[in-house]
């Protein structure tokens, strides 16, 4: 089998990985990939954008891909299942429709309001005055979130009210694009997040471990929400009870609610939960693909081939499939990260001690890198490499990845010395 993968991050990159441990893969290309892809044995980079689906359709029907792993949101909501179904590919992926629980937060809160999934109370708005009157009435802490894409960066958890209120412009005056043109503001949830992903068929739901993503910027999770600066699996928090309310109350009531529209979504479903302390808990928001990083962290602990999943999920045939099989044990993944993300920062750094990381028994996948001329690895984005360890329980796993990251150089790294904070307090 070969197969495409579409995006560029260390998502892609550990997919792409994952799928080539299988004897049945015998190629995998991505689109466009990165440093990590380009290295990786069996792989190939091709470079189109990943919104040129008619690119990929041509060079998949052209050189028997027979399947489409999609990583990231973007060409997901821009409809490229529908697309390349309907040029007779097999594709993972929700079609267009689906992937509006991702590409429009007011989209999906109704659709959680409509079926009964326990989420933060949320008002939508379309402009500015009425937003912040709203907001005066509500108090802080409060969030404030641009309705569609931003990789991350869309939302405010603000203390006060002028911070909600500068959200509230910058959104409106279109940092975000269109992204921006409805703004949620939303009770502020207080507690422990958890990542649940699960692969679906449109009938069957079959959640994967449980992760636990930081995703402010700052050691403590403070400071400016990234894409996720570290993440690990198994999570305390998600106790079995926990799993089986989050199966019920919110992944079969939304796969239904979505049914329910006439949306066959087949891929993965993810939600954000926000844990309280006492147990209780809220969905912060649906993605409609695998998590970056979380992926960095649960496909290492997979054992079940994932293209046999995968495929399940295409066919329908979810329900046959046995239970998931996991390796004993613990994954934590940090991420090294371009100095002055997720604002501003400079690319085109040499990046060394990747094999010496490696060495020590790391797994790196590559997030934002790629190769210069001179076939050396260098920066090419924010977050640069995620750093993985595993190990038979949390401590090996976060103390493995913390020993390879110690082995990596570049201008300008930065990384948190606190994944995992809340389960161990680790000496880095
Ligand atoms: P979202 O893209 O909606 O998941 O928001 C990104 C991040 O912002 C989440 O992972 C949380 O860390 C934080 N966040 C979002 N919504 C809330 C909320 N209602 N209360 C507290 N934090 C939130
Ligand atoms: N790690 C957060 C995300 O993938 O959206």
């Amino acid at each position: 089998m070969k197969v495409l993968v579409v995006g560029n991050g260390g998502r892609e990159h550990a997919l792409a990985w994952k799928l080539l441990q299988s004897n049945k893969v015998e190629q995998v290309v991505c689109v466009p990939g990165n440093g990590g892809t380009a290295t990786l044995e069996r792989c190939q980079n091709l470079p189109l954008a990943v919104d040129d689906f008619e690119g990929m359709s041509q060079f998949a029907l052209k050189n028997g891909i027979s399947l489409v792993v999609v990583g990231s949101e973007i060409p997901l909501s821009n409809g490229i299942t529908d697309y390349l179904q309907n040029q007779g590919l097999m594709v993972f992926g929700p079609v267009k429709a689906g992937a509006q629980i991702e590409a429009s937060k007011a989209w999906a809160k109704a659709l959680m309001q409509e079926a009964g999934v326990p989420t933060a109370t949320a008002a939508v708005f379309t402009e500015s005055a009425a937003a912040k009157s709203y907001l005066q009435a509500q108090g802080s802490p409060i969030v404030v979130k641009a309705d569609g894409l931003a990789a991350g960066k869309g939302v405010t958890v603000a203390q006060t009210i002028e911070q909600a209120e500068t959200a509230i412009d910058v959104i409106f005056q279109g940092q975000f694009g269109s992204a921006g043109n409805f703004v949620l503001i939303e009770e502020c949830l207080l507690g422990q997040e958890v990542s649940v992903l699960a692969l679906t068929d449109g009938l069957t739901i079959r959640p994967l471990l449980p992760a636990r993503d930081h995703k402010r910027i700052g050691e403590g999770d403070t400071g400016e929400n990234t894409g996720g600066m570290g993440a690990y699996t198994p999570t305390p928090i998600a106790t079995l009870e926990l799993m089986a309310r989050v199966q019920t109350e919110v992944l079969e009531k939304t796969i239904t609610a979505l049914r329910n529209r006439g949306i066959d979504y087949r891929g993965v479903l993810y939600a954000g939960l926000m844990v309280a302390p006492n147990g209780d808990f809220k969905v912060l928001e649906f993605n409609c693909r695998f998590g970056d990083p979380e992926t960095q962290v649960i496909l290492p602990l997979l054992e079940t081939p994932l293209e046999d999943l995968i495929l399940a999920c295409i066919d329908q045939r979810l329900g046959e499939m046995p239970p998931l099989a996991w390796k004993e044990g613990s994954a934590a993944t940090v991420v090294a990260a371009s100095g002055g993300y997720p604002g501003d920062y400079e690319k085109g750094k040499i990046i060394t001690g990747i094999q010496k990381a490696e060495a020590a028994g790391a797994i790196v996948f590559h997030a934002g890198t790629k190769l210069n001329s001179a076939q050396q690895i260098i920066t090419d984005g924010g977050r640069v490499l995620n750093i993985t360890g595993i190990g038979e329980n949390f401590q090996q796993a976060i103390t493995q990845a913390y020993t390879g990251i110690k082995h990596i150089q570049f201008s300008g790294l930065y990384y948190r010395r606190d994944i995992g904070h809340r389960v161990l307090k680790i000496e880095t």
